[in-house]
């Protein structure tokens, strides 16, 4: 069963969507496994352009199924929402299945994040998306306090909601000092037990269903979200989301055991950014920094914050490329370079006067990091027009060999703007991808 998967190999907004959308009609299922409305990928079919948080890039083809697994958190009203723009503009959503069991984010969690997302140990803001998503994932793993989509189904949801807004109440009085939060247990489990009836014509068991595509030789598309260096185990923890963004979450996601991944695209951009709090070691906080956010729009689609813009971090993408066991590259916004006469690519680290290529694991070490560049000349010239990465200019060119010899994966795929024509596919990217 050759299933393929597409995971952000930074710190999330690679442009994934615009992949997984490319890849979407050689395949039979497209699979969310991680994350929540914490996600933003904006879906563009002709006039129409969709903003989704939770819902599958392929929702628009037909043929596709849409599968939510177990490993995603949602929000019941922001996936209603999603649902009725989707409906609203005629989309059927037959094809749309959502898991029994994936965590229900509920109006505590989201005041908790907000509470929480001011304290850390390492001392600075985490600068969370505010949707809720660690606070859930962490009722998940204590399992106490935690309610699934298959629990808003129930006759009993009444009394379990009571429970844990008793013990909800507490804690967040503990968190704000006051007490003078207030839940409403009743009127929170008849809302909620709402939405479940909503969803209810959605909800499957979604473990099963991709077990037996498996044994029925279905092709399987897993869409990531976020990107790797934002992995709960693996990234730049604690500044990191509360679910394994890299490829080592596909199989607990989903279910799917990671020997049926044959193929991994890595999605990088051209240069780096970030949104939030954390070590950036490429952080250019200066003209280039402001020229790369201005020509990428580098503004964030869930809640709009400008994000931080630096070069490439060849040592970062190396490390979760192996990490993620990508076999391609996807190089995205290429053309938001070509204004430059140069470009830098960080090739190692010095911490504390040692030089390193392997990725720290303390973010004291990451936040000690001197990036090593080496300074690539720029092509000047517009790329959005070209169809053909042979047809890049010679400076383009180079410029994807020299990342791709650094991280020591083949470039599959370039993007050179939004639009699906905008997307070029190597010798290796036609074999594996097309
Ligand atoms: P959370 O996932 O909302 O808990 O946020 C944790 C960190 O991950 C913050 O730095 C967020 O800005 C970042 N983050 C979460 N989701 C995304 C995303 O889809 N793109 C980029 N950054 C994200």
């Amino acid at each position: 069963m050759p299933g393929t998967c597409v995971i952000g190999l930074q710190w999330g907004d690679e442009a994934k969507g615009k992949i997984v959308d490319l890849l979407t009609p050689k395949f039979d299922y497209v699979v969310r496994f991680l994350g929540g409305a914490n996600a933003g990928h904006t879906v563009v079919d002709g006039e129409n352009v969709f903003k989704l948080h939770h819902i599958p890039s392929g929702i628009l083809s037909p043929h596709v199924l849409n599968i939510i697994t177990g490993g995603v958190v949602v929000n019941p009203p922001t996936i209603l929402e999603e649902i009725d723009g989707l409906l609203a503009r005629d989309v059927d959503l037959s094809n749309f299945i959502l898991s029994d069991r994936s965590h229900v984010v509920f109006p505590w969690h989201i005041e908790e994040d907000r509470l929480l997302d001011k304290s850390t140990t390492s001392g600075e803001d985490i600068g969370t998306t505010l949707r809720g998503i660690g606070p859930c994932y962490r009722d998940k793993v204590g399992r106490s306090f935690a309610l699934r989509l298959g629990d808003l189904l129930r006759s009993d949801l009444c009394e379990k909601v009571k429970l844990i807004v008793d013990a909800k109440l507490r804690a967040l009085a503990g968190l704000n000092g006051k007490g003078d939060i207030k839940l409403d247990a009743a009127e929170i489990a008849k809302t909620y037990a709402g939405y479940g009836e909503r969803l209810r014509p959605y909800v499957r068991n979604t473990t099963a269903m991709l077990l037996d595509a498996v044994d029925d030789d279905k092709k399987l598309l897993f869409e990531g979200a976020q990107g790797a260096l934002l992995d709960i185990d693996h990234g730049t923890f604690p500044y990191v989301t509360s679910s394994n963004s890299s490829g080592v979450g596909v199989a607990s996601g989903s279910g799917v055991p990671g020997q049926f991944i044959q193929t991994v695209v890595g999605v990088i951009k051209s240069y780096s950014t970030r949104v939030g709090g954390g070590p950036f070691p490429t952080e250019q906080e200066n003209e280039y920094g402001e020229h790369i956010r201005q020509e990428g729009n580098e503004f964030g689609t869930t809640t709009g914050r400008p994000r931080r813009c630096g070069w490439f971090d060849a040592v970062a993408v190396r490390y979760t490329a192996r990490l993620s066991g990508v076999s391609l590259l996807a190089v995205t916004m290429m053309d938001v370079l070509s204004k430059l006469d140069f470009i830098q690519v960080c090739t190692a680290y010095e911490i504390n006067g040692e030089r390193t290529t392997t990725f720290p694991s303390h973010v004291d070490d990451l936040r000690c990091v001197k990036p090593i560049y080496e300074e690539l000349p720029g092509w000047k010239a517009d790329v959005t027009g070209i169809r053909e990465i042979a047809d890049l200019p010679e400076n383009a060119r180079k410029y994807l060999d020299r990342i791709s010899e650094l991280v020591g994966r083949p470039v599959g795929v370039v993007s050179v703007g939004p639009d699906r024509a905008q997307t070029m596919f190597s010798a290796e990217g036609k074999a594996a991808l097309m």
